[in-house]
């Protein structure tokens, strides 16, 4: 194997340009890192196709606590990360602060709805049970069978496209530098990594390698087995309505949704645009859109909106989630030195864009993770090293 034996041209190689990466070069360079991004389109990804939930309440799940911590914590820094963001960028980011309302189709859903409440309670969090006919009073657009719902004035939303759109310009300003090709491997050297040969041939070097490629960061070549990320693709089908201005405010905050078990939410912005997702289906690499998929879609937000038929559909899109096995990220150094993971991200991407920028650039210039971030190294899924065949 070919093995740049000049100096590293970079401090950081980040491989993949989606927000997490973009995040995590930007934090970097901002640092005095040379900083450089391998990704054939940086700012696509799973971002173009997510709603932009910061849902750290209404998405919790019994068993993460831990990640909710984290999710809390970025969460509360989306204002002036959103702030600082626009600074640099001149971009607006379409952070809107509007909260949530979770609501309850039929009486299951209610139960299931309860139930949840009642744990958000044990957890110290800000959620407030409101009858159905309150929240019509909150959302006119509802349909008359809702059963109740939960008020959560803390979980907001953000444009993810227009995140980032600006991540990308951030970085540009701050130097940072983009090779707009794919990683065809990564360089190991012995007992390190030591940058990425690209599809066309050329090698990069670098001191350090963050490997942040969503949904695809098992499957890029030259890494030993036991420090690939456990990480899988989770599809997310998920739908864009125009609201036109005569029905405007269609929708004043996220709707989120128990229907019949299943989970639907609504996010309107600002712009007009109505985002309604999404499915979660474990089908490997197939980002199809499916008649299923948009049925069940418009089916579950139809229930708890009538009037969604009436809106225009601009898009349907699906996209790859980054799903791990605890459904949390991988931040930070690995086994293998000169080898660092951002990823893993699953349903949080964005959410935790901030908080990733900062525990990875904190990584990348102490070589450790800070206290809040340690619970998600990798070496919670290490597995041995396998012995080299001879
Ligand atoms: N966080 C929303 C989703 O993954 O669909």
């Amino acid at each position: 194997m070919h093995v740049p034996s000049c100096p590293p041209q970079d401090d950081v190689l980040v491989i993949g340009g989606g927000i997490i990466g973009l995040v995590t070069a930007w934090r970097a360079a901002q640092r005095g890192l040379r900083t450089a991004v391998v990704d054939p389109s940086p700012g696509a990804g799973a971002a173009h196709v997510a709603a932009g939930m910061l849902a750290a309440v209404t998405e919790l799940q019994y068993g993460e606590q831990t990640l909710l911590e984290l999710n809390l914590a970025s969460a509360r820094s989306y204002p002036t990360f959103a702030e600082e963001l626009t600074e640099a960028t001149g971009l607006d980011l379409g952070y809107r602060p509007c909260g949530t309302l979770a609501v309850a189709l039929d009486a299951d859903d209610r139960a299931a709805m309860r139930e949840l409440h009642a744990f958000q309670l044990t957890l110290g969090l800000a959620s407030e049970w409101i009858s159905g006919r309150d929240c019509r009073r909150l959302e006119p657009m509802l349909a008359p069978g809702v059963r109740g719902g939960l008020r959560v004035d803390g979980d907001h939303q953000v444009d993810p496209r227009r995140l980032a759109t600006a991540l990308l310009r951030a970085c540009e300003r701050a130097g940072v530098v983009f090779h707009r090709d794919s990683a065809e491997r990564v360089t190991v050297d012995g007992d390190r990594v030591r940058g990425a040969v690209l599809r066309d041939g050329t090698a990069l070097a670098a001191e350090q390698t963050v490997l942040a490629a969503g949904s695809r960061s098992g499957t890029v070549a030259g890494l030993p087995e036991h420090v690939l990320p456990p990480v899988r693709p989770v599809k997310g089908q998920v739908l864009r309505l125009r609201i036109p201005r005569a029905y405007a405010p269609f929708l004043s905050r996220t709707v989120r949704g128990v229907v019949r078990g299943g989970h639907v939410y609504l996010v309107p912005r600002e712009n007009g645009e109505l985002v309604v997702g999404a499915t979660s289906e474990e089908l490997g690499w197939d980002t199809e859109v499916t008649a299923g998929g948009v049925y069940e879609l418009l089916r579950d937000a139809h229930d708890l909106v009538p009037g969604i038929t009436e809106l225009p559909l601009a898009e349907a899109l699906a996209g790859l989630r980054p799903g791990s096995p605890d459904n949390a990220p991988l931040l930070g150094p690995t086994a293998l030195p000169g080898l660092l993971l951002a990823t893993g991200h699953h349903r949080n991407g964005v959410l935790l864009t901030p908080i990733t920028g900062d525990a990875m650039a904190e990584a990348l210039t102490t070589g450790e993770l800070p206290p809040y971030a340690r619970p998600f190294t990798p070496a919670r899924f290490a597995t041995a090293p396998q012995e080299q065949a001879v």
